[in-house]
């Protein structure tokens, strides 16, 4: 009977896997589909300009061919493809300069490119065309993947000289739709120029609409310094792999030091004591399983100085201030910045978050809106099972004067900066519920509420103490004359005398309740006291 069964034993490529599951790369829906592929080409053109330096400038064209057909092209000023590599660039999975570095970009996996690629020719059964322009040369070419082999299959077309540099991809999609709505092309465009102030983006809606998204700044932020592995976050498995691939030490000592961040010959030496039947003069490639399982133990005994924080580069205070007065101009607005924190022990991340209330949050009819970012990159789908979604939930929103989150004009935005964000699937649009983030999201949002809460509470006093004011004020003139009466003195005199003592004791309070009205001026961290407390420790 099994025999049978085993008949069936088929061996399959990630491409194949992929083919079967284009959902777990995000394409699912025609609308969402079509931002998913602007996404994937749009993230690479933007990590590929900053990486050498370039100002990005982002071409975005949807052509409509027929009923949820288009043609897409998305043109970039990059370092383009060497044409030695465009191939499996575009249509190999898994494959990239980025899943095995430790440094803060938008693309980390080596797929997006190749599910890319993938999806144009399942719904079309055409190859995509690829015009790279690099080192002096435009290469242009047609690609298409064996899913079999989970490799790129490369048709050439020319070759000629040139001076411009950048990568230009056209391909043909069917099962898309393009629709201006909140999970669109142009949302998403429009949430990534606010995320991303350096880079100049164009887009051409299937109506010719010309639609521009300005650089607001002339430079591109500071280059996140890639980092090496931190020891507090890798396992056994990682820590052999690392040991079989490594060629420049010999021994095991110098491996470590070689290998990973804050690993000092100091800390060999300490870790050399406690693991006194390790053998660190072995070849690293000759460690077995026990001798990798015995040092990831003696690492996690070690105390360790934590991963160096240049590796994470935020949208900055300044920018997102900007970008929220430039889209809502709200009554008060608050933006939080925090020292970077590090989950999983070893892996450095950043939280950034800006609250806008009221004002143009409520001319433009928003309530309880969230804006998530991960790496500068927007969120739009999967809000649901998302870290930065399931923190907002956990908030008590009372205690900042929030009645109900959901119907208040407020506008959230959270950016999670990482060198690696932990996505909970390969269509990266959620972030998975890693508790340290979790925590680190909320006491951003906290911070920033406390601000809200204190422009809130002080409007609310400043509206009751004017109330109290106005009633108190309407009783003067009888309450004057009928003095007047009483003691024989003049009514104008003690009507101005009762004026002043009201002025005298509400004028003050009014006042003082308008300054601490002033949520956007005033800065409150909170202790690690009060985020305990307020995190119900
Ligand atoms: N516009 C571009 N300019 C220059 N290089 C690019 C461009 N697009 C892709 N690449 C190169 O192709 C590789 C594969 O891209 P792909 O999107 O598949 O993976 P990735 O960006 O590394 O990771 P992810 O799957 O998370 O997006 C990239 O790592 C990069 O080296
Ligand atoms: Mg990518």
């Amino acid at each position: 009977m099994s025999d049978e069964v085993f008949k069936q034993f088929k061996e399959h490529s990630v491409a194949e896997f992929f083919k079967k599951n284009r959902q777990m790369l995000g394409f699912s829906g025609k609308v969402r589909s079509l931002t998913m592929i602007v996404h994937e080409l749009v993230t690479n053109s933007l990590d590929a300009c900053e990486e050498t330096g370039i100002l990005p400038e982002v071409f975005v064209q949807v052509e409509e061919l027929g009923t949820d057909h288009y043609q897409l092209t998305i043109k970039d000023n990059g370092p383009g493809i060497p044409k030695s590599h465009l191939g499996k660039a575009l249509g190999q999975m898994l494959a990239g300069t980025k899943f095995h570095r430790y440094v803060q970009q938008r693309g980390q996996q080596g797929i997006g490119a190749a599910a890319c690629t993938m999806f144009s020719y399942i719904t079309t059964g055409q190859s995509t065309k690829a015009i790279s322009a690099c080192s002096g040369k435009k290469f242009t070419a047609n690609i298409a993947i064996d899913f079999v082999k989970n490799k790129a299959v490369v048709e050439e077309i020319e070759e000629v000289p040139t001076d411009e540099n950048g990568l230009t991809v056209i391909s043909e999609f069917k099962d898309v739709k393009y629709e201006r709505s909140n999970y669109g092309v142009y949302e998403y465009l429009r949430r990534t120029a606010l995320a991303n102030p350096n880079c100049s983006i164009t887009l051409i809606e299937p109506n010719k609409q010309r639609v521009t998204f300005p650089r607001s700044v002339e430079q591109n932020p500071p280059r996140p310094v890639e980092i090496k592995p931190h020891p507090l976050g890798i396992g056994t498995h990682d820590l052999l792999e690392f040991a079989k691939r490594s060629k420049e030490s010999k021994k095991i000592s110098p491996f470590l030091t070689e290998t990973f961040a804050r690993m000092s010959a100091g800390k060999v030496e300490e870790l050399k004591n406690m693991l006194p039947t390790v053998d660190f003069n072995k070849n690293p490639s000759d460690m077995s399983w026990e001798d990798a399982e015995a040092i990831v133990k003696a690492f996690g005994q070690v105390k360790w100085i934590a991963p160096a924080t240049d590796s994470l580069v935020p949208i900055g205070k300044t920018q997102v201030e900007a970008s929220f007065r430039n889209i809502f101009n709200p009554e008060v607005l608050v933006i939080t910045e925090r020292s970077p924190k590090v989950y999983r022990g070893g892996i450095p991340f950043m939280v950034e978050v800006g609250i806008a209330y009221g004002g143009g949050v409520a001319a433009a009819e928003k309530r309880g809106e969230v804006m998530r970012f991960a790496n500068r990159v927007p969120l739009l789908f999967d809000s649901g099972g998302c870290a930065i979604t399931e923190t907002i939930k956990t908030i008590d929103w009372k205690r900042y004067d929030i009645k109900n989150f959901d119907e208040e004009p407020i506008a959230v935005l959270v950016n999670l900066i990482s060198v690696h964000v932990p996505y909970t699937s390969a269509g990266k649009q959620a972030i998975s519920n890693e508790e340290d983030v979790m925590d680190e999201i909320k006491f951003a949002i906290m911070e920033a509420s406390r601000s809200i809460q204190k422009y809130l509470s002080g409007k609310r006093r400043a509206n009751e103490i004017a109330n109290k004011k106005k009633v108190v004020t309407r009783y003067i003139q009888q309450l004057s004359s009928d003095l007047s009466i009483l003691s024989g003195e003049k009514k104008d005199d003690i009507q101005k005398r009762l004026t002043k003592i009201i002025e005298d004791k509400y004028g003050g309070e009014e006042e003082l309740a308008q300054g601490e009205g002033k949520g956007n001026e005033e800065e409150t961290v909170p202790t690690e006291k009060e985020e305990d407390e307020e995190n119900g420790e």
